[in-house]
C-alpha cells in the first residue's frame, strides 16, 4: 500500500508540474513566452581594447545605455583583455557573427590597421579614442588630448602661481598617441610659468595600483616630494594619492583626467578633495552609436573625424 502511495504522490507532482509549465501557473515555473522582441535590424559589433581600466569599462556601459534606445539594435561586446592578439581573433570572430559595423576601441591601433583595413572593405568601421593611420575607416571619434593635456597644463601652472614648484606627471604608457599629445599639450602650457618644473616621468599603465608603486619608489628616492602630481587619468592620481598617504607624504596636490561619475571616480574625488581638477574625458560611445546608424540607414557623415573637447571639473 505504502509503495502505491509513494507512486501516486509522484505521479501527481509530474502531473502538476507539466501542468504548471503548459499553463503557467506562476511561481511555479515560468511560462515559456514567445520571443517576442522585435527582429535585430541591425548588428553592431563592439570590440574594446580591455575592461581593466574604468574609463573603458564607462565607455561599454554608455554603449550599451546608447544602443537600448532603438530596439532593433543589437550591439555583441568583445574584451581583448589588453592583448593585441586576442584583439584581432576578437574582431575575427564579430566578423563571423556577419555584423553590419564594427565599433572599435584599439589595444595596438598600427598593430590593427592591416586587419581593419581588410573589414573596412566590406562593413563600416567607427573606431574609438585610439586612432589608426591612413583612411581605411569610417569614422573616428576619440578625445582632444592635446586640450587635455593643455588645461591640464594651465590649471597647474595657476595652482603653483608666480611662485612656481615641481611636478611628477604620470603617463598611462611608454609611448601612445593620446599619452604623447597630452603630455605635449601639458609641457607646453607650463612652458609659460617659468618656475614650474617636471621633476620626473612615471608611467602607470592607467592602472592605479601601479601608478601608487611607482609613486612610493619615487618617494623613497627623491629629496623632497613634489607640490604637484598631474597624472593622465583620475585612477593613477588616486593611486599616486594613496601613496602619498601610506608615506604620510602631506602637502602635495593631485590633478587627473576622465571625469568620470560614482565611488571612486573622477568627480567623487575632486568632491572628496583628493583631487583638486580633473577634466572629463568624453567616451564617444553616445555619439558612436549616433553615427552608427545614420551609416548604416546610408547617411554617410560629412566628417571623418570627430574631436570631444575635454570640461575642467573643480570643486
Ligand atoms: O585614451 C583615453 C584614456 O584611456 C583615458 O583618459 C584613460 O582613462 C583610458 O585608459
Amino acid at each position: 500500500m505504502k509503495r502505491w502511495l509513494m507512486f501516486s504522490g509522484v505521479l501527481m507532482m509530474i502531473v502538476a508540474l507539466l501542468a504548471a509549465a503548459v499553463l503557467g501557473i506562476p511561481g511555479v515555473m515560468a511560462p515559456r513566452t514567445r520571443d517576442d522582441s522585435p527582429p535585430t535590424k541591425y548588428l553592431i559589433g563592439m570590440s574594446q581594447a580591455n575592461l581593466i581600466e574604468p574609463w573603458r569599462v564607462t565607455m561599454n556601459r554608455e554603449l550599451e545605455h546608447a544602443a537600448a534606445e532603438h530596439f532593433d539594435l543589437r550591439v555583441i561586446f568583445t574584451d581583448a583583455a589588453g592583448d593585441t592578439e586576442r584583439q584581432i581573433s576578437d574582431v575575427a570572430m564579430l566578423m563571423g557573427y556577419d555584423i553590419d559595423l564594427l565599433i572599435i576601441s584599439p589595444n595596438d591601433s598600427e598593430a590593427l590597421r592591416p586587419v581593419l583595413s581588410e573589414i573596412y572593405r566590406e562593413i563600416p568601421v567607427i573606431v574609438l579614442d585610439r586612432n589608426v593611420s591612413g583612411d581605411d575607416y569610417t569614422l573616428f571619434i576619440g578625445p582632444n588630448n592635446d586640450m587635455i593635456g593643455y588645461l591640464s597644463g594651465l590649471r597647474v601652472g595657476r595652482m603653483l602661481g608666480e611662485e612656481g614648484g615641481s611636478v611628477v606627471e604620470i603617463l598611462g604608457t611608454e609611448d601612445s598617441p593620446p599619452v604623447a599629445a597630452r603630455s605635449e599639450g601639458f609641457a607646453r602650457a607650463i612652458a609659460d610659468f617659468p618656475n614650474v618644473t617636471i621633476q620626473k616621468q612615471l608611467v602607470a599603465d592607467w592602472l592605479q595600483d601601479r601608478a601608487e608603486d611607482r609613486f612610493k619608489e619615487y618617494l623613497i628616492v627623491s629629496d623632497r616630494p613634489p607640490d604637484v602630481v598631474f597624472a593622465q587619468n583620475d585612477a593613477m592620481a588616486y593611486g599616486a594619492w594613496i601613496a602619498a598617504q601610506k608615506y604620510r607624504v602631506y602637502g602635495t596636490r593631485f590633478v587627473g583626467v576622465d571625469g568620470l561619475e560614482g565611488d571612486g571616480g573622477g568627480v567623487d574625488l575632486v568632491r572628496r578633495g583628493i583631487l583638486e581638477a580633473t577634466f572629463y574625458c568624453p567616451t564617444g560611445s553616445q555619439q558612436a552609436i549616433d553615427y552608427a546608424l545614420k551609416i548604416l540607414s546610408g547617411d554617410v557623415p560629412g566628417v571623418r573625424q570627430l574631436i570631444l573637447d575635454p570640461v575642467e571639473i573643480t570643486n
